[in-house]
């Protein structure tokens, strides 16, 4: 036996115990904390159980353990390795980021911990998710680990059960507001571009009220994006294109009404829209028309006046309804979102009369965790005699319709947002926003009609790293294209020896570049 080969036995020896151990663990939450102090003491193991069991793990080291984990951050003692910024410690922040021990970042995810999933205010143990979203991009794309790093910006927390809890490690003051936190936003972002010119910033569970401000505030001046509004957006979209490959029906023709008109919602209402404008030749406000709005008061319409800044591209000019029924039975959508946090909206009655009006109604149920969704999916199949093309946000196991097996479909950021990224982090990309629908389009494309039929609109997670392949590929091409990024210095060499035909297309040699880009824990330092 080689030294490779024997080293090669060991390594899945290791990878074998750890998982052994992993699975005794007590609690989800035992295996959370098993799994971040197995990161902190051996991280080359770690990072090889969480390359070789990454849909095995993915559940406990993010979403939904992560949100429990988050809520007893401090108490429960969780190794950080991300890096708090203090309001109390402006002026400093570039220092900071100097002296963190890893100097090659090129992906940056930063929460303030305001609205943490759908459980609120968190405070500094939102870092929990930016340290999950981290690993995500390790794991399903291959970003190496040292070029991420997780950041809070802890301004202080209005959770009062957290400033009266001894173990709470973040500032013991209300949120800092209005001019103060925007200084302190502003000097991160300075510090971040002087110190790496060519980040990626990705920020995550802001609340509404800073989340689009802070977007459009500095997309122009670094290459940023807000998941919850853009990733979501655009693997909603994947799902609803995926969908329309199973009917045979074109975008231009839907009618899609949301249940919920938050960041999620009016994100993916506006990348729909501009799928529209480029598909199909519409203006935006032409194809934000095919998206109608319910909010807790009701439709979205032009004869509302006490519309938040984000839902007003959406208020047309159609009669006020009070409840999702009605409105489904004035507007007759196509597909119906969820995107509102209100467990068990999609009743029998609302999915009933979806049914009636379409021979395979689209029925998206985003709201996560499960305990939130707007329906289930044994549900779903029930209410429309099995005609119905589903995507959740939470997952749900399958079920058996009229002597058929039926998948349900997990809308999961986790498809875009770190291939993305990691284009971006190839091409040095310094604009993202147009990235989103080539993404999206390419994810649609890539499950067989068999799978389609079964239900599985997007390809198996198991597949993730082949899935993403193709879309860093997609991405980075475009990129390129357009001159929103650079061809990589070394992509001629990294190709050199790779036996690719002649007259391979440009996708197939970014696949390649990509697939040796992607983070291997068996021959990375650490
Ligand atoms: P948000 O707080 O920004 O928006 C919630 C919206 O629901 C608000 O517009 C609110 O007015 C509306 N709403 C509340 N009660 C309602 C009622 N009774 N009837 C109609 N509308 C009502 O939250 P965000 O970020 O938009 O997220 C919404 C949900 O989507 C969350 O549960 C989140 O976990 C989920 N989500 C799922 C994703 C996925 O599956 N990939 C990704 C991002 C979010």
């Amino acid at each position: 036996m080689t030294v490779a080969a024997r080293q090669a036995a060991a390594h899945t020896t290791n990878v074998a115990t750890a998982m052994k151990e992993l699975r005794t663990q007590p609690t989800d939450l035992d295996r959370y904390l098993a799994l971040r102090r197995l990161q902190r003491d051996n991280p080359p193991l770690f990072y090889r159980l969480l390359l070789a069991n990454t849909e095995e793990i993915l559940p406990f080291v993010y979403t939904p353990t992560v949100g429990e984990a988050c809520q007893k951050y401090h108490a429960i003692g969780v190794p950080t390795y991300g890096l708090y910024l203090r309001a109390t410690d402006r002026g400093t922040f570039l220092q900071r980021l100097q002296a963190y021990p890893l100097q090659g970042v090129r992906v940056v995810v930063v929460t303030d911990g305001e609205r943490i999933l759908g459980l609120g205010d968190l405070g500094a143990g939102g870092m929990g998710i930016s340290e999950g979203k981290s690993l995500l991009y390790t794991a399903a794309a291959g970003v190496p680990p040292h070029q991420i790093l997780p950041v809070t910006l802890d301004v202080g927390t209005n959770n009062q059960a957290l400033l009266k809890d001894p173990a709470y490690a973040g500032l013991r003051k209300p949120r800092v507001t209005g001019q103060a936190y925007e200084e302190v936003v502003a000097e991160f972002v300075a510090a971040l571009k002087a110190w790496q010119p060519h980040v990626l910033l990705q920020f995550e569970d802001f609340a509404n009220h800073t989340a689009f401000h802070l977007l459009d505030t500095y997309r122009s001046q670094l290459c940023c994006f807000n998941d919850d509004v853009q990733g979501t957006a655009c693997v909603c979209l994947a799902g609803v294109l995926s969908a329309l490959r199973a009917t045979g029906a074109s975008l231009a023709d839907q009618r899609i009404l949301f249940h919920g008109a938050g960041e999620a919602g009016t994100g993916i209402g506006e990348l729909i829209a501009i799928c529209l404008e480029r598909r199909h030749g519409m203006t935006r406000q032409q194809g934000r028309r095919a998206c109608l709005f319910m909010d807790s008061k009701g439709l979205v319409c032009s004869a509302r006046t006490d519309l938040q800044h984000h839902k007003r591209p959406f208020a047309h000019d159609v009669p006020p309804c009070r409840t999702l029924l009605e409105a489904i039975q004035q507007m007759k959508p196509t597909v119906l979102i969820g995107v509102s946090t209100m467990a068990g909206s999609f009743s029998s009655e609302v999915l009933r009369a979806m049914a009636a009006l379409n021979e395979r109604p689209i029925i998206m149920p985003l709201s996560n965790p499960t305990s939130k969704s707007e329906c289930t999916f044994q549900a779903a199949v029930a209410a429309t005699e099995g005609r119905v093309l589903f995507a959740s946000g939470s997952p749900f196991p399958p079920c058996q319709h009229g002597g058929r097996s039926l998948h349900p479909a997990q809308a999961n950021n986790a498809y875009i947002f770190p291939a993305v990224g990691h284009a971006a982090v190839l091409t040095r990309c310094r604009e993202i926003r147009r990235v989103f629908l080539v993404a999206a389009e390419t994810l649609a494309g890539l499950s067989s009609v068999a799978d389609l039929e079964a239900g599985l609109l997007f390809p198996r997670f198991s597949a993730i790293k082949a899935v993403s392949t193709r879309l860093i590929a997609a991405c980075a091409d475009f990129m390129v294209r357009t001159g929103l990024g650079s061809l990589p210095a070394d992509f001629d060499a990294a190709l050199k020896g790779r036996a690719l035909p002649t007259t391979a297309s440009n996708l197939t040699h970014w696949e390649a570049y990509a697939a040796a880009h992607m983070f291997d824990p068996n021959t990375a330092k650490l």
